[in-house]
């Protein structure tokens, strides 16, 4: 197949170039990078650096749409709003029109979304079929970003919506940035501990991805998480127990309000989620349970890094 990715050269897109570069697709990745760096970045893939260079090549098969600033990384000043903006929706958009001035379009539009969709909904279980909850700032950068891209269902796409819960991988995401801290012991329960806390291995986020681009009956918002949701409090236990540390220092709610303001909810808001449609789809997880994920991703000698 060609395929076209944008954020190809982030955590889960290098990971996705890896597995299909091995299935002989050819990949296509857009990106402010120069093509070497993409192409070293990406197992080979060729790098572009604009929509017309595709100009004259046959068609693509899919669009994978990934690209994004960090969400997680800066507090959300009204600058860094307008670049998390930019970057997903306005770019989304972009990349819809584009669609849409072509002659002969892909079938198929994946496109990034995360768990923020739904807000912070406390204890409500919540699959594809639940109402959207209270509406801060993440919530409405997803709703808007996922407007962008149903847009190409006018145009006769299949569009995946990837509700992407926090990835675990070895390298970069949430774990390289609790694993210092919880290795030398001062991990602990964010607030609470009681917030629901989706998360997945990268493994599965690329598995689902991949069987989402081959399952014709795939449309819509697609729960990007593992089937067994809990607790940050017990994520906190788990996570110290792969690392054999403990993890007795709860981080104050009030702490983290001061300190990341709107962003706090990212840390102490939660979702009840279940991958229902990947379920009943008939896709099966790598790792369903934390623990396993964990070990996979620190390995047996995790404890003395
Ligand atoms: N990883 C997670 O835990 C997680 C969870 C939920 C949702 N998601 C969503 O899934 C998507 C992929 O996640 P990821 O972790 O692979 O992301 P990532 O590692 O942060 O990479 C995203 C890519 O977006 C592009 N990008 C970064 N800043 C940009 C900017 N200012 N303007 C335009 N493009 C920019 C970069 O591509 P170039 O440098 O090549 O241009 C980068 O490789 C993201 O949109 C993210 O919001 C991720």
């Amino acid at each position: 197949m060609r395929i076209l990715l944008t954020g190809g050269t982030g955590l889960i897109g290098r990971a996705l170039c890896r597995h299909w570069a091995a299935q002989g697709h050819a990949l296509t990745v857009l990106s402010r990078q120069s093509p070497q760096r993409v192409a070293a970045l990406c197992s080979g893939a060729q790098g572009i650096d604009g929509l017309q260079r595709l100009e004259g090549q046959p068609p693509l098969d899919a669009v994978v749409n990934l690209a994004g600033a960090p969400i997680a990384d800066r507090p959300w000043t009204a600058g860094r709003r307008q670049l998390l903006w930019d970057s997903r929706v306005t770019a989304t958009a972009a990349l819809v029109d584009w669609l849409g001035r072509q002659a002969q379009r892909p079938p198929v539009l994946l496109s990034g979304s995360a768990v923020g969709w739904y807000g912070d909904c406390g204890e409500r279980p919540l699959d594809e079929q639940s109402a959207a909850g209270p509406e801060d700032f993440g919530a409405a950068l997803c709703r808007a970003w996922e407007q962008q891209a149903l847009r190409a269902e006018a145009l006769g796409l299949r569009v995946v919506l990837l509700r992407t819960a926090p990835v675990l991988a070895p390298e970069g995401g949430m774990l390289a940035r609790l694993r210092l801290p919880f290795g030398l012991g001062l991990g602990g329960r964010l607030g609470s501990g009681t917030q629901w806390m989706p998360w997945i291995h990268l493994d599965d986020q690329v598995g689902l991805i991949d069987f989402a681009l081959h399952q014709p009956s795939c449309q819509g918002p697609l729960n990007a998480c593992a089937p067994t949701p809990l607790r940050n409090a017990d994520f906190t236990r788990a996570l110290a127990r792969a690392l054999h540390r403990p993890a007795l220092l709860p981080v104050p709610a009030r702490l983290l309000r001061l300190a990341l303001g709107e962003m706090s909810v990212l840390l102490l808001g939660g979702q009840r989620l279940t991958p229902l449609r990947a379920l009943e789809l008939g896709y099966r997880f790598r790792f369903p349970m934390l623990d396993p994920a964990l070990a996979d991703l620190l390995g047996p000698s995790a404890a003395s890094q």
